[in-house]
């Protein structure tokens, strides 16, 4: 792939507040390689964003932030499990910029020991002084977000609201630029990647992703996605239907085709935020030989399937193979009891 016709995409339109420090490195990780024996295992370490503990959403809060400010909101209020790196990168950016920050925060997950619902990026929430509300898993967190949002305008105040995950098309476009940030990266290089990997949980990142290879006219099918939030034909069309918002914001007269979406379930397990084996011995595994944090939610069970795909020679030795480290290492210390 990424001998890209272009490595820039046209942005300048959005209304965009700066988080990052500049691009993140892509490394190569010889001794997890040498070791599988087989493709050569690269990341993309979108865990090194500086703010707030790091990670994948603070691409998408550069555009989300920038559209608030934009509107003029001196609030903003967005949704997540209570364990939302999301969450906690949305009360960082606000407490960055000077907004006020609720997360509306429901107990989806199956687990209620004190470091699942107190520690990891729960602790965080609470220093970055975001107000949280605290939901049951079968409460409707959007619609408590948006009265919530109706009771604060009342009082006067100018509320934005965010969705889950940060993946609306505007948030999803930080992923866009990330798909331009790799084939410029790969050019310089001189890396070739036959497949991008990606955990794909609300479907932003991954969506987003495409939508800037389609844009930029690079075969964007190398984008190979595990998820683990719901099973794969939901997560297929949620992520199509993104990726096209996304583009049509971008460039109108493109399409995401249908084959674009390569999502797989077999890393999901019993659901979202519920430890599978494979995911722990994937944490162990990269820790051990790279000195690499994944979390237990999204990029460790996403590089368990990784790891699968070299052992069983899908990813073959000779080819290249890029995963994005999407970060959300407080959760570790959340999932405490499940290592
Ligand atoms: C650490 C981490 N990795 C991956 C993801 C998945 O990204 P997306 O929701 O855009 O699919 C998330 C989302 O919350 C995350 O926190």
């Amino acid at each position: 792939m990424i001998s890209a016709p272009s490595t820039a995409l046209e942005l300048s339109k959005f209304p965009r507040h700066v988080l990052l420090e500049g691009p993140t490195p892509i490394q190569h990780l010889s001794r997890l390689s040498a070791r599988l024996g087989g493709a050569d295992i690269y990341v993309k370490r979108e865990d090194l964003t500086g703010l707030g503990g790091g990670g994948n959403k603070l691409r998408k809060l550069e555009f989300l932030i920038g559209e608030a400010l934009a509107r003029g909101a001196d609030t903003i209020i967005t949704v997540g499990a209570r364990q939302s790196n999301h969450a906690r990168l949305t009360a960082a950016a606000a407490a960055r910029v000077g907004l006020q920050c609720e997360l509306v925060l429901t107990r989806t997950v199956p687990r209620s020991d004190h470091d699942y619902l107190e520690n990891g990026n729960v602790l965080l929430d609470a220093l970055f002084d975001a107000r949280v509300h605290d939901l049951p898993g079968s409460a409707n967190a959007l619609q408590f977000a948006e009265q919530r949002a109706d009771e604060l305008r009342a009082q006067g105040r100018n509320v934005y609201v965010c969705p889950l995950g940060g993946s609306s098309p505007v948030g999803c476009l930080g992923y866009a630029d990330c798909a331009a940030e790799i084939a410029a990266q790969a050019r310089a290089q001189q890396l070739s990647f036959d497949r991008i990997v990606v955990p794909n949980g609300s479907g932003g990142m991954h969506a987003g992703l495409v939508a800037g290879f389609v844009a930029l006219g690079i075969e964007s099918a190398r984008v190979a996605a595990f998820t683990v939030y719901g099973d794969a034909a939901h997560a297929h069309a949620a992520t199509l239907d993104k990726a096209n918002q996304t583009l049509q914001l971008i460039d109108s007269a493109l399409r995401v085709p249908e084959e674009a979406i390569s999502i797989d379930e077999t890393q999901l397990g019993p659901g979202y935020g519920i430890p599978t084996d494979s995911m722990r011995a994937a944490v162990r595994l990269l820790a051990s030989t790279e000195g690499l944090l994944l979390d237990p939610v999204y990029s460790g069970k996403a590089f368990a399937g990784l790891v699968e795909n070299v052992r069983t020679g899908k990813y073959a030795a000779g080819q290249n193979v890029l995963f994005v480290m999407s970060g959300g290492l407080p959760g570790l210390f959340a999932y405490r009891s499940a290592f």
